[in-house]
């Protein structure tokens, strides 16, 4: 999607947006543009590419005095990446400028109205009628005039609507895409999320679906249908150099090697281990006060909804919440679930998994299920992201900002969030005892130390990835989690290294992926030991016996498997399902050093974008 970034009453807002702008560059960067007041009009300077293309422009024009600025870097939705669809965009009239992330359902039809009225466009956006209808209902009233514009909008949208007529204020409105809004000392900032706001200010509004807001130097009115609502700043912890690389070369190693300090953090003050076995582990469930331990005992069936790398997750929880539970729980693709007229009822619990808390397939489908009167538990890393928000009750992932749009330590931590829930919901019905509870916990509590291990086998994992760097097909096999965790691996690799890979059951194989199978198809097999560990060895001897180049993740106490194997990656591996943790990290690194040795750009991979927030 698109990064917006917007400053008022700040020295060098122009230089202080395109700055935002380059660190919300994973949210979309094939175009972005900045705009100011200047001399009674506005400036506009837009370019294809990167961010650093539009810098390279600005530099040519005088940016000293502007205290108002507003820029956005885009991921094309409608139109192709030209700078002619670039935002911002101007009215005709050239009274009006708009930055716009989302999707305006209705703009055909708005467009045909304005042209029909003499209005000429100058390019493929939606946002550019945005501007034009803003600009038909302005009178000298900034705020009003987009008040009157937003009914006729279908759709979704964050928006910053700026006027040279009305250059002391910026106007900020959301639908279902996220804006954050920074207050500091003077001076006010608005941005697509708290990442841009972090070096200038910690106190910070998330605006809610339906708010608009009036931004001038230091302050923020708030309003909803016409009527003021109170701007209650949150602090954000996040430090600025927590969303920096903090010297790796890029986000996504960052991010992997960050893994065991955000498994240890996530549970600090939510999991105390008693200090002897004759009690029960406490957890602090903060954020789920609304759902009561009769609630959870009520609980039928749990739906777990989510995309891509966070679906996989949910596969592992699956396993994780039946086995202490003992109640049915059922992965589903929300984009699937949300036009399928699922069954529910409210003694159903469905569970959003999602990083970004934005993706508006299981935004949609929240609320369908919200509709049916079922509870929503969001499991979630971004704080006041719009799924969070719609939420019954939500379990903070606290991983900090995971820029990488290969999503790495939101995906342990994903899993690691559903098991302290799957422990929680087993404690509270009474289906898991203390003893099992107690090695659980302690599996959870220890699970991040376990990957220091793993992290130090970097090196050792880089070499192996040199030599698959030129596969042309990966498949990836696993049993039990360790199938999820194979369609991870194979997802990892083929969005960071675009390198064709599939991710099946093992039990699968001889149901069609073998015929793949020959002296140049690499097959990475989760192959730890455990009661299929039998089935997994027929497995790899069957594709042995067809040439294929084998890749094993293996116990640390298996003597056999590097007898067959033409590459071995050992893990401190135990009985626990936190095994599913410890294997992720070495398929994440491989993928990493596959596409690194390719020259692949891992942190803003082609086609991508961090958060799916269009259909
Ligand atoms: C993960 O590597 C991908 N970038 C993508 O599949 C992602 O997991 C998916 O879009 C869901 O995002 P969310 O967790 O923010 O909802």
């Amino acid at each position: 999607m698109c990064g917006i970034v917007a400053a008022i009453g700040i020295p060098n807002a122009v230089g202080v947006v395109l700055d935002g702008l380059a660190s919300l560059e994973y949210r979309g960067y094939d175009s972005a543009g900045v705009a100011w007041p200047e001399n009674g009009a506005l400036r506009i300077v837009r370019a294809a590419g990167r961010v650093s293309e539009l810098k390279s422009k600005v530099e040519t024009c005088d940016t000293t005095t502007p205290e108002t600025a507003m820029g956005h870097t885009r991921w094309a939705t409608h139109g192709p990446p030209l700078e002619r669809n670039a935002h911002p965009h101007v009215s005709a009239d050239g009274r009006i400028s708009v930055v716009h992330n989302g999707i305006i359902d209705n703009y055909a039809t708005l467009k045909e109205r304005l042209t029909k009225k003499g209005v000429s466009f100058k390019s493929d956006t939606d946002t550019e009628i945005v501007a034009n209808l803003v600009a038909e209902q302005f009178t000298g009233d900034l705020l009003q005039a987009v008040e009157a514009t937003l009914p006729l909008l279908d759709g979704t949208y964050a928006l910053v609507v700026m006027s040279p007529q009305c250059p002391d204020m910026l106007i900020v409105a959301r639908k279902s895409s996220p804006l954050a809004i920074g207050l500091g000392d003077g001076f006010t900032l608005a941005a697509s999320d708290a990442v841009p706001l972090i070096p200038h200010t910690r106190k910070v509004v998330f605006l809610e679906d339906g708010q608009v807001a009036a931004l001038t130097a230091g302050r923020c009115e708030v309003r909803r249908d016409g009527q003021a609502v109170p701007c209650i700043p949150a602090e954000i912890t996040w430090s600025a150099e927590a969303a920096m690389k903090n010297g790796y070369p890029h986000y996504m190693l960052k991010e992997i090697h960050e893994q065991p300090v955000t498994l240890e953090a996530m549970f600090r003050n939510r999991l105390r281990l008693p200090r002897t076995d004759d009690a029960d582990p406490e957890f602090m469930l903060d954020g789920l006060e609304n759902l009561s331990d009769d609630y959870f005992r009520g609980v039928s069936r749990i739906v777990l909804l989510a995309q891509g790398t966070a679906y996989h997750a949910c596969m592992v929880g699956r396993n994780l919440l039946e086995r202490t539970t003992h109640i049915p729980a059922y992965p589903e693709y929300a984009a699937d679930f949300r036009y399928r007229d699922p069954i529910l009822d409210p003694s159903v619990l469905v569970i959003a998994v999602t990083q970004s808390g934005e993706t508006m397939d299981t935004l949609h489908a929240v609320r369908l299920a919200r509709e049916a009167g079922c509870n929503v538990l969001a499991v979630v890393n971004v704080v006041g992201s719009s799924i969070a928000r719609e939420a019954d009750g939500v379990f903070y992932l606290n991983c900090g900002p995971e820029i990488g749009v290969a999503s790495t330590k939101a995906f342990t931590a994903m899993i690691a969030g559903l098991y302290f829930l799957a422990l929680r919901l087993g404690q509270v019905r009474g289906t898991i005892n203390r003893q099992e509870l107690l090695r659980r916990a302690r599996d959870l509590l220890g699970v991040g130390a376990r990957l220091n291990g793993i992290l130090a086998s970097d090196p050792y994992i880089r070499a192996i990835a040199n030599r698959y760097r030129n596969a042309a097909n990966f498949l990836f096999l696993g049993r039990g989690t360790g199938w999820p965790l194979a369609l991870e691996g194979a997802l990892k690799l083929k969005e960071v290294s675009y390198i064709h890979a599939e991710g099946y059951d093992a039990a699968e194989m001889k149901h069609g992926p073998i015929a793949l199978v020959d002296e140049n198809m690499p097959v990475l097999f989760i192959a730890l030991q455990g009661r299929r560990y039998d089935k997994i060895i027929g497995n790899i001897q069957e594709v042995r016996a067809r040439k294929g180049k084998i890749i094993a993740i293996a116990s640390h106490d298996d003597r056999e498997i590097d007898k067959l194997a033409d590459d071995v990656i050992y893990i401190r591996a135990d009985s626990g399902i936190m095994n599913s943790i410890c294997c992720a990290v070495p398929l994440q690194l491989l993928a990493y050093h596959i596409a690194t040795a390719r020259g692949c750009d891992v942190d803003k991979p082609k086609n991508l974008a961090k958060s799916v927030t269009v259909e």
